[in-house]
C-alpha cells in the first residue's frame, strides 16, 4: 500500500508522535508512506516529503510538524476538491490519514462522502473534538499554562496585585479549566459562560478582604460578555471562518483595575501554550493514534477516526467526531468555583 499524511489546522504538540508510528508500524508490514506538506495544500499542490526510517528519525519529542501546516480549506476554491482528488490519484495513495482539528476533520469527513479512502486523527490544544476523552496537545498546553500560573502567583504575591492570565481556547474552556484549576486561579472564564463582571468584581474584593493581598484570574480568548462580543485581534475571517480572536485579557485587566482599585497585570500566553516539545502523556497518546490510523488503514475501515475513550483506543465514524463540538464539562467548572473568592 502506499499510504499518504497531512497536518491541517493550528500545530500542536504530539504531532510528530502520530507521524512516527504510521511510518514505523507501516515500515515494519513493507508499506510506503508519504507526506503532504502544509495540510490540503500539499494534496491539492501534490508537494511531497517520502517518510521513511530516516525521515521521522529523532522526532518523537519534538513539538510541531514534520510536514508543516496550513488552514486550506479545498472546499473554498472552485476546483480544489477535484484537485485533492486528483492527488490522491495521481500520486498512487490508497489511503489517506489526515491528522487534524474540527477544520481539518470536517474536510475528511465530505471527501470520505464523496469516495476517498480517509482516516482521521484528532489534535487540538483546545481538546474540544468529539467523540474522544481527550485530544493529544492539550495535557502539553495545560502544563505550559499552569507552569506560568504558578509562576505568575509568586510575582502576583510579592506586589499585591490582580494577575489576569489570557489562555488559548476558541469555542471551548478546557485549557482555562485545567489549567486553572491545577494553578490554583482565584477566578477563570470561560466561553461557555458569559462573563459576568460583578460576580468577578465581588468575588476577588471578597478574597481580599479575607487578607489575600493578590488574585489570579484565567480567562480563555473565546470568552465573552454575550457571543456577538468576542475579542478580535483581526476582524478578517480564515479559510474555515474563524476570526483572529485576542485582546479579552486585556480588556479584564483594565475593568477590574477600574473597578476594584486592585493594581493589575495582563498576560498572553499565546502560542507558547502550542509550541515546544510535547509531554510524556501527549507522546504516548500520539503514538496509540498513530498505530491505531494505520491499523484502520490495514483493516480498510475508511471514514473512521481514531479516538481515545476511558483507556481504549477506538474508532468512530468521521462524521460523529465532526457533528458537534465538545465544550467544557460544566460540572468540572462547578468544582472550580469552590475555589473562587
Ligand atoms: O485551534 C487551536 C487554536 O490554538 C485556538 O485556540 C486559537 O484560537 C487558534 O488555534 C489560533 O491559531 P492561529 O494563530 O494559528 O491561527
Amino acid at each position: 500500500m502506499k499510504i499518504g499524511i497531512l497536518t491541517g489546522g493550528g500545530d500542536c504538540p504530539g504531532l510528530n508522535p502520530v507521524i512516527r508510528g504510521i511510518v514505523r508500524k507501516a515500515n515494519n508490514e513493507g508499506h510506503e508512506v508519504i507526506g503532504l506538506r502544509h495540510g490540503w495544500r500539499g494534496l491539492m499542490e501534490k508537494e511531497i516529503l517520502l517518510l521513511d526510517l530516516n525521515s521521522i528519525s529523532g522526532i518523537l519529542h519534538k513539538g510541531g510538524t514534520i510536514l508543516g501546516t496550513s488552514r486550506t480549506n479545498p472546499y473554498k476554491s472552485e476546483d480544489g476538491a477535484e484537485k485533492v482528488k486528483n492527488g490522491f490519484k495521481e500520486l498512487g495513495l490508497d489511503a489517506l490519514i489526515a491528522i487534524g482539528g474540527e477544520d481539518t476533520l470536517g474536510v475528511a469527513t465530505k471527501l470520505y462522502k464523496e469516495g476517498v479512502n480517509v482516516i482521521g486523527v484528532p489534535k487540538t490544544i483546545d481538546n474540544d473534538l468529539c467523540s474522544t476523552d481527550f485530544t493529544f496537545g492539550f495535557d502539553t498546553a495545560v502544563n505550559v499554562a499552569t507552569e506560568c500560573i504558578d509562576r505568575l502567583h509568586t510575582t502576583a504575591e510579592s506586589h499585591d496585585r490582580v494577575m489576569v492570565v489570557e489562555v488559548m481556547g476558541r469555542h471551548a474552556g478546557w485549557i482555562a479549566a485545567y489549567s486553572g484549576i491545577a494553578g490554583g486561579a482565584d477566578y477563570i472564564l470561560i466561553p461557555e459562560i458569559p462573563i459576568n463582571l460583578e460576580e468577578v468584581y465581588t468575588s476577588l474584593k471578597k478574597r481580599h478582604k479575607r487578607g489575600k493581598n493578590f488574585s489570579i484570574v484565567v480567562v480563555s480568548e473565546g470568552a465573552a460578555f454575550d457571543e456577538s462580543e468576542l475579542c478580535l485581534q483581526e476582524k478578517e475571517l480564515d479559510q474555515f471562518g474563524h476570526v483572529r480572536l485576542g485582546g479579552i485579557g486585556n480588556m479584564l485587566g483594565k475593568l477590574i483595575e477600574e473597578k476594584t482599585g486592585f493594581e493589575t497585570r495582563v498576560t498572553v500566553l499565546g502560542h507558547i501554550q502550542r509550541g515546544g516539545t510535547p509531554s510524556a502523556f501527549d507522546r504516548v497518546l500520539g503514538t496509540r493514534f498513530g498505530i491505531k490510523a494505520y491499523d484502520l488503514v490495514n483493516e480498510g475501515k475508511f471514514g473512521q477516526m481514531a479516538c481515545l475513550q476511558g483507556n481504549e483506543i477506538v474508532s468512530v465514524p468521521l462524521e460523529e467526531a465532526t457533528a458537534e463540538l465538545k465544550t467544557l464539562d460544566l460540572k468540572l467548572y462547578e468544582l472550580a468555583k469552590t475555589f473562587f473568592g
